[in-house]
């Protein structure tokens, strides 16, 4: 039997109109735009406002536009797969109303949790649908509030995140698409990036609240040292793996979290920064939201055939590569 490889056919992105700035965060906890921007490359992010409004407010017109873009319609969907760290609700999962709100009735759909590398994790889950012949249609999301778990007094954080989604349609190919993938967790990372309490072992009371145990604590440099290490080598194991040199990689696609981390793992794997995408000035860190938003912004420059190296660290830890070939060439 022919090999079925899982390829992106299309990606659609959402970002908040509210534009938080450097200058606005310098109001807000004592920080200045020369520290973000010298540690961090961040230089704004966007902020979903409004009493109410969750992360699936964000997927759905992210969604809606994908559908639109690959005029796919609704009931032909298969499969959707929400990656997300801050879902609308605890249970039930936020693909769930994703898929209502954008018309999936045929699909069934699941939440998939694995902080920043979550977006890469789901795209190879969704992928063995295709792959295995199961599915023609299957979209996975990337989507994250990250203002709703992020304590605006502590500058460490507050000035890193933001709040974003995106989503890629897979679908069959004879022989562009996802070729190999390389993911790994280790609960080493437990201490240094979690949020503390309103899980099951430390479930939410006015203590937990007071001592502000609901939003992201991270010790940002041993996060920092492991992910500049781990993203670059898993990215150069995958293509050692799969005999890529550096001269045939068209696009490193890295999760955007720190601007340095992105220019060390660009250096590991051999590539120029003209050839990376980058877009962390703009949007900060949306977690799962950051590697299909910089599929969405670079789409047009992507060539079909072009070989493409995704790669994110995050809370876990978890971390990960995945090489595809690039499917189509955007209109
Ligand atoms: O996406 C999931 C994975 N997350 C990441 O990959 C994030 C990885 N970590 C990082 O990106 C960086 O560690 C941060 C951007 C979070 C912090 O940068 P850093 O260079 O590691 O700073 P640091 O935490 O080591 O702090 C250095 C100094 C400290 O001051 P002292 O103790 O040296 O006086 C901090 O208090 O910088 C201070 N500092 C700030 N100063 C101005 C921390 N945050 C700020 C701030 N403005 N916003």
């Amino acid at each position: 039997m022919e090999k079925i490889f899982a390829a992106i056919t299309g990606v659609a992105g959402f970002v908040p109109d509210y534009v938080l700035t450097n200058k606005e965060l310098e109001t807000m906890v004592e920080t200045n735009d020369e520290w973000i921007v010298a540690r961090t490359g961040i230089k704004e992010r966007r902020i979903l406002k409004g009493e109410g409004t969750g992360t699936s407010h964000m997927a759905i017109p992210a969604v809606l536009d994908l559908l639109a873009k690959t005029n796919t319609k609704p009931e032909d969907v298969d499969l959707l797969i929400c990656c997300t760290t801050t879902p609308d609700f605890v249970f039930p999962a936020t693909g769930n109303l994703i898929s209502a709100g954008t018309g999936l009735v045929n699909a069934f759909s699941y939440d998939l949790q694995a902080a920043c590398s979550g977006f890469l994790f789901g795209l190879t889950t969704g992928a063995q649908f295709i792959e295995s012949g199961r599915y023609k249609k299957v979209i996975v999301v990337g989507a994250d509030k990250m203002s709703s778990i992020i304590d605006y007094t502590d500058r460490a954080t507050c000035i890193i995140f933001g709040d974003a989604a995106a989503a890629v349609m897979l679908e069959p190919s004879a022989d562009l698409g996802i070729i190999d993938f390389k993911h790994r967790t280790d609960a080493i990372g437990l201490p240094y990036l979690q949020m503390k309490a309103g899980g099951s072992r430390r479930p939410p009371s006015h203590e937990t609240v007071d001592a502000r145990h609901h939003v992201v604590y991270q010790e940002g440099a041993v996060v920092f040292k492991h992910a500049v290490t781990n993203m670059g080598e898993i990215a150069a194991e995958l293509m050692a793996r799969n005999n890529l040199p550096k001269e045939d990689l068209n696009w490193l696609v890295p999760h955007q979290a720190n601007n340095r981390i992105i220019e060390a793992t660009a250096n590991r794997v051999g590539i120029s920064l003209d050839k990376v995408t980058v877009n962390i000035q703009k949007y900060g860190n949306t977690t799962n939201a950051t590697i299909p938003l910089c599929l969405w912004e670079f789409e047009k420059q992507f060539k079909k055939g072009d070989n493409l190296i995704l790669t994110a660290f995050g809370g876990g830890f978890t971390w990960g590569a995945i090489y595809l070939k690039w499917a189509y060439d955007a209109q």
